[in-house]
């Protein structure tokens, strides 16, 4: 069977009200009769089946013929939604995972699960991008984009959010704003707890779109403590209801950051960047004072530096390049040299960070160092303590940085063909 199409629901901060809305998206899009499922994604902090008032502990999980897990089916309002949480199996005990098998239990959750319906609506963990970027990774070419739910005092984590999407060419379904305002039951005002938003305007930014605003409402509470699943009542769904428009109009499609990860490496672009790099690192020694820039961050002399070029996965090397700072010199060594630190980096992360520019679909956008190690496109290990290590990193990032000072148009030239 195909893969189910993707949305997952995300939010950087914790609370903001994704679960909820997940729920309530899900029940929409069953509501107008598409066969949808549901997967909580928060591992340590599971709570869909909670709000869908999905007795979890006792369901005991069971397996198909060919061991895919059988999810179990939430009825409501004769309306059917598939559900898979790790509350099946762990019920209400905490589950201490680390990181990446979390992700990876995830991932089997998505792909192998015995799924009968055509969208999966991910509930995932706040913060988290990594295991964000897993979820949407097993999606694949049917993924479909992320909803982000957001708080009004939660503007600067919006743009965080979004900066990630954008830097990983991730489909964004649009924002829905929850906990906008207090509608008090006694006065019947509409309270602004969190004071003015800027959500609409960050959106528009973005160039995404805003479905609305939904308000802290006492009848989500009085469902819950009905023993009904938290459906949002009718006056306020209208965000709810623009998500699920948008999510039924929306094409899947494989994010950039995937798409990137299996270029292909031809020799003739092996040869090119190694050419490339040559030239950089000639220019580097006529032009920058590498002396001062090994004092000023006390770097040893003679330690060998691995810059291992790589694809998008960081797994496929594309060239290799052994280089070591002595005597105020940068040299290039032979493959026999028994690296201190190993740098290993996306090649185009390293062209677009030299460059301090990243070609997306909207144009160019700001690029460096730092934004291609926080997000993963540069990673470094050594034989030392981590910060030791990390200041080879700082040293080339330094040394290429004062020769962009210098040589941008030399640069531009060397390195613009290959961006
Ligand atoms: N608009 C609302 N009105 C009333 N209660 C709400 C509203 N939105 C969320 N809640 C309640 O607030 C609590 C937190 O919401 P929810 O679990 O959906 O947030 P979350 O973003 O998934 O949190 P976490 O980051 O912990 O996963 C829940 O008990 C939920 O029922
Ligand atoms: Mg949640």
């Amino acid at each position: 069977m195909a893969m189910p199409l993707g949305i997952s629901v995300m939010s950087g901060k914790g609370g903001t009200g994704k679960t909820l809305i997940a729920l309530n998206l899900a029940f929409e899009l069953a509501r107008r009769g598409v066969k949808v499922a549901l997967l909580d994604a928060d591992i340590s902090n599971a709570n869909l089946l909670t709000l869908a008032n999905y007795d979890g502990e006792s369901t005991s999980v069971t397996f198909t013929t060919d061991h895919r897990i059988v999810p179990a089916t939430i009825t409501f309002d004769n309306i059917q939604l598939e559900v898979c949480s790790v509350e099946m199996l762990a019920g209400s005990r905490g589950v201490a995972k680390p990181g990446e098998q979390s992700a990876a239990m995830i991932q089997e959750l998505i792909k192998y699960t015995a799924w009968k319906s055509d969208y999966i609506i991910v509930d995932a963990p706040a913060g988290y991008y990594d295991i964000h970027k897993s979820v949407i990774a097993s999606f694949d070419s049917s993924y479909l984009g992320t909803l982000i739910v957001t708080q009004p005092a939660h503007s600067k984590d919006l743009i965080r959010v979004l900066d990630l999407h954008s830097l990983n060419e991730i489909p964004v379904i649009g924002c829905i704003e929850n906990m906008s305002s207090f509608i008090c039951d006694n006065c019947k005002t509409e309270h602004f707890i969190y004071g003015a938003s800027s959500t609409e305007e960050i959106a528009s930014n973005y160039g995404i779109e805003f479905f609305g605003s939904i308000p802290l409402m006492m009848g989500v509470r009085e469902m819950l403590n009905a023993g009904k699943p938290a459906i949002i009542d009718e006056e306020y769904r209208a965000p709810i209801v623009r998500a699920a428009d948008a999510a039924l109009k929306a094409k899947p499609r494989k994010p950039g950051f995937l798409e990137k990860a299996i270029e292909s490496i031809t020799d003739s672009l092996k040869n090119s960047l190694m050419k490339a790099a040559v030239e950089v690192l000639v220019l580097a020694k006529r032009t920058v004072p590498i002396a001062d820039i090994q004092r000023q961050f006390n770097f040893p002399g003679g330690r060998v530096i691995h810059l291992r070029l790589t694809d998008r996965s960081l797994e496929r090397p594309v060239v290799d390049l052994f280089l070591t700072l002595k005597d105020g010199a940068l040299k290039v060594l032979d493959k026999t040299a028994e690296p201190d630190v190993t740098i290993v980096m996306y090649y185009k992360a390293l062209i677009w960070a030299i460059l301090k520019r990243r070609p997306t679909e909207r144009g160019y956008e700001y690029y460096d160092f730092l934004t291609a190690y926080l997000n993963d496109e540069a990673r470094v290990y050594g034989k030392r303590e981590s910060w030791e290590n990390m200041r080879a990193w700082y040293v080339l990032q330094v040394v290429l940085e004062r020769l962009r000072q210098y040589q941008p148009a030399q640069l531009e030239s060397i390195l613009g063909v290959l961006a």
